[in-house]
């Protein structure tokens, strides 16, 4: 089976592509899923986060091919890397510029992160713009979300129609990729790890994997 392709984007930085790209990519591939990651962003945050990773070969953690490249490179390293893979995720640059559209153009399904707050969804529209015109079905992912603020509600109403996941705001997230690790991996079972299994086994309900107490078949 060729990958499919999960491109995390969102024009608005800081909204969570990375953290995001890092802890699904991560969880996908517990579940014994061949998970590829790239890193399209110059800052390279993501490239930063694997390096670490890469130094843990001792914790045995879940296996995951990397590339980092430029907007021009990434369709050639998609193809390369799509036929031993199961899922392929790029992690984009913020600002709806070229590299982030060859991005979105290349993926089977879009994710899109954003905080729980109007101007946050005012800056997401040139994002899902982008997926809408290269016809490209959108997940969006409502991050950092306090438990206590109705607004969240509010905004899912407004955005009707949109599948969505939802993550609070967990230092957890960040404490795991200090450390080289995925949520699941630093702290399996708690609601940070809870909330990104969801998120995985949605991706993967939507992809036709029958989910099965953390196993997957095809
Ligand atoms: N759910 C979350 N809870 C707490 N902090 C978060 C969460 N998601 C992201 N962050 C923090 O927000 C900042 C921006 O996240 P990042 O993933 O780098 O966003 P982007 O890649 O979109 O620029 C980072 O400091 C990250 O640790
Ligand atoms: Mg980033």
């Amino acid at each position: 089976m060729v990958a499919q392709i999960l491109t995390i984007a969102q024009q608005k930085g800081g909204a969570g592509k990375t953290t995001l790209a890092a802890h699904l990519g991560v969880t996908l591939a517990e579940y014994d899923l061949r998970v590829a990651m790239i890193d399209v962003d110059p800052q390279g945050s993501l490239t930063h986060w694997y390096s670490i990773r890469e130094k843990q070969a001792h914790l045995n953690l879940a296996p995951i091919s990397f590339a980092s490249c430029s907007g021009i490179r990434l369709a050639a390293e998609v193809d390369r890397l799509k036929k031993d893979h199961d899922f392929i995720i790029i992690d984009s640059p913020p600002h709806a510029d070229t590299e982030a559209r060859n991005a979105v153009r290349l993926a089977d399904l879009v994710i899109v992160p954003m905080q729980p707050s109007p101007l946050d969804l005012w800056a997401t529209q040139a994002t899902l713009k982008m997926a809408k015109h290269e016809k490209k079905p959108v997940k969006m992912v409502l991050n950092r979300v306090n438990p206590q603020a109705s607004l969240s509600q509010k905004m899912q109403e407004e955005m009707k129609g949109l599948s969505m996941a939802l993550f609070g705001n967990r230092v957890a997230f960040a404490s795991a990729l200090l450390a080289g690790k995925g949520i699941t991996e630093l702290a399996h079972g708690s609601p940070a790890s809870d909330e990104i299994e969801n998120l995985a086994n949605e991706i993967l309900d939507y992809f036709g994997y029958e989910v099965e107490e953390e196993r997957v078949k095809a």
